[in-house]
């Protein structure tokens, strides 16, 4: 099939710079990508939610090679990313209902299942796990990609382990460099935020992490409410120093950023504050000497922004990022639990300077 052909993704999902040309543009890399991914390379691709470094998710030495260039530790599964839901029964041991209902619903998109895992799928890409993360990314070069190399890509978010995730094929240039053997560019992540993480692989159904696809539209669509308690699940996702700029991240409320942000300046601390539609941008902008770093006006813009703002903080050498996370409803959800991880103890290690810039 020519990428041309491409059948559009979910309306919502798709990147809005995403054009015929464009497509036909990435015919030659699509190319180089799928015998990368067949000789055991990385493949670093956009995906709706975030970039992705990808490999053959059946070879163990290419996944490997995943951890190594990432420096992530081989117990913390990867998720496989599919063409398409037809695919499910040669992954997973068995595809309950709840799957093949959310499956139909909301892939391609932004949501990730786990499900027991089948005998194809090696310990390595599961970190040692008896479950396997499935999901179908709704960005046209993502599908191509996959359609065209006809197995399963396993792919973590393409940035050093710990950092903030890539959104533009610039950030991935610029954390991952050579260690990529190919980067497929589509542009900016339309989501910006990682997907949905539920657990169909223990009856009920568990939320493990708050992503691109809201509990609400999942609790609608099986008809029943989702528990968000991990109980005794190795969900290593959930390291609180996750998703961190150099900055230090400070969780603030809303209407305390300006006191907080003056106190800093008086400090001699460089000061970035994220700035949104909840926050009072008057008093903010009266901060002398603080950058103000747009989200925009709404949940879905403040999660397509938020991770190039905390890189841009580093860019501009803040020493400290001010946030006040919206409510933790929908897709609010997803940016109050990256806020929270990236103001979280920092882990320690060569990944993690987190050291003032001055
Ligand atoms: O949106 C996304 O999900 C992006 C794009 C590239 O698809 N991927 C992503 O991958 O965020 P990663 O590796 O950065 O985060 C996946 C999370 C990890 O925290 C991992 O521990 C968890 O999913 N995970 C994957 N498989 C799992 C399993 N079998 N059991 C428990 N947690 C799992
Ligand atoms: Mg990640």
């Amino acid at each position: 099939m020519r990428p041309t052909e491409l059948e559009p993704a979910s309306k919502a999902a798709a990147p809005l710079n995403e054009t015929e040309s464009e497509n036909e543009n990435q015919a030659p890399d699509l190319d180089r990508a799928v015998a990368a991914l067949r000789q055991g390379k990385l493949v670093a691709f956009p995906t709706e939610t975030v970039y992705g470094l990808g490999a053959d998710a059946e070879n163990v030495s290419a996944v490997a090679r995943i951890f190594s260039v990432k420096g992530r530790p081989d117990n913390h599964p990867l998720i496989v990313h599919l063409a398409s839901a037809d695919e499910l029964p040669r992954w997973a041991e068995r595809v309950p209902e709840a799957a093949r209902q959310l499956a139909a619903a909301c892939w391609p998109g932004p949501l990730t299942l786990l499900l027991r895992k089948s005998a194809r799928v090696p310990d390595a890409t599961t970190g040692g796990l008896p479950s396997v993360g499935l999901r179908v990314p709704a960005h046209p070069l993502a599908l191509e990609l996959l359609r065209r190399f006809g197995g399963g890509v396993a792919a973590p978010s393409a940035n050093r382990f710990g950092r903030v995730s890539p959104t533009s094929a610039a950030h991935v240039r610029a954390d991952l460099g050579d260690d990529v053997d190919v980067l497929l560019d589509g542009g900016d992540c339309q989501v910006g935020v990682e997907s949905t993480i539920l657990d169909l692989s223990r009856g009920t159904p568990v939320l493990l992490r708050p992503g691109g696809v809201t509990l609400e539209r999942i609790e609608a669509i099986l008809g029943v409410k989702v528990s968000r308690e991990p109980g005794d699940m190795r969900a290593p996702g959930m390291l609180a120093s996750h998703y961190a700029p150099r900055a230090r991240v400070e969780i603030v409320d809303s209407g305390a950023l300006a006191s907080r942000a003056r106190e800093l300046r008086l400090q001699g601390e460089r000061v970035a504050l994220l700035v949104s539609s909840h926050d009072d941008a008057k008093a903010l902008a009266n901060v002398e000497g603080a950058t103000l770093l747009d989200l925009g006006a709404s949940d879905d813009q403040a999660a397509q922004r938020l991770y190039a703002a905390l890189r841009q903080a580093d860019v501009d050498k803040a020493d400290v990022v001010l946030a006040s996370p919206p409510a933790a409803h929908g897709l609010g959800a997803a940016l109050a639990d990256r806020l929270t991880k990236a103001a979280g103890p920092r882990l320690e290690g060569p990944n993690m300077p987190h050291a003032k810039h001055r």
